[in-house]
C-alpha cells in the first residue's frame, strides 16, 4: 500500500521537481540568447555610425588621427563578431539568417574580410595617405555590404 502510494504520489512529484528545476536554465538560456542578439544589434549600430563620421567628417577633414582610431574599434569588432553570434542565437525578431550556423565557416571568413579591409584602413591612416584612405575605406564598406547579402535578413 505504501509502496503503491509512493507510485502515485512520488513519481509525479519527482516529475514534477526534475522539470521545474530545469526551468530557471532554459530560461536563462533564452535570455542569453536575447542579451547576444542586442548586445550584437549595439555594435552593429555602433560600426554603422563610425562610417557616417568617418565619411562625412574625419575622411573630408583629412583627420588620420580619428580614422585610425575608428578603425581599430572596427578591428576589434572584427574580431569578436563571430562569438557574438552563439548557436540559437537566432529568432523571429532578429535579422540573423540560420545560414550563419550552417556556414558558420563562411560567416566567419565575411568576418575576416571586414577584419582586413579595416586593418588596411588602419595602416593608410598610419601612413598620412588620403587616397589610400579612401581606398580603403571603400573596401570595409564592401565588406559590410558582402556579409550582409549573405546572413542578413532583409
Ligand atoms: C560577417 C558579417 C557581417 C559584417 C562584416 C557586417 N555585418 Fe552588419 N549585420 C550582420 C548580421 C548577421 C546582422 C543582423 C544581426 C541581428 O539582427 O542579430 C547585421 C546587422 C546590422 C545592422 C542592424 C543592427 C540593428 O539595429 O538591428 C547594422 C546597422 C549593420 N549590420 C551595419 C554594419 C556595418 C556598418 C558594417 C561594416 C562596417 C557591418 N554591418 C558589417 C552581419 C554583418
Amino acid at each position: 500500500m505504501i509502496k503503491r502510494l509512493f507510485i502515485l504520489v512520488g513519481i509525479p512529484v519527482l516529475v514534477g521537481l526534475t522539470l521545474s528545476s530545469f526551468e530557471p536554465l532554459m530560461a536563462q538560456s533564452d535570455e542569453a540568447m536575447m542579451v547576444a542578439q542586442e548586445e550584437r544589434k549595439q555594435r552593429f549600430k555602433a560600426s554603422s555610425a563610425s562610417m557616417k563620421a568617418l565619411y562625412r567628417e574625419y575622411l573630408p577633414a583629412e583627420d588620420y588621427q580619428a580614422i585610425k582610431a575608428e578603425a581599430t574599434v572596427l578591428v576589434k569588432w572584427a574580431i569578436d563578431m563571430p562569438e557574438a553570434f552563439p548557436f540559437g542565437s537566432d529568432s523571429i525578431n532578429d535579422e540573423a539568417k540560420p545560414e550563419i550556423w550552417t556556414d558558420f565557416e563562411g560567416f566567419k571568413s565575411a568576418a575576416k574580410a571586414f577584419e582586413t579591409a579595416s586593418l588596411d584602413l588602419q595602416k593608410a591612416a598610419e601612413q598620412n595617405d588620403i587616397s589610400l584612405v579612401k581606398t580603403a575605406l571603400g573596401n570595409v564598406g564592401a565588406s559590410c555590404k558582402a556579409c550582409h547579402q549573405k546572413y542578413r535578413k532583409k
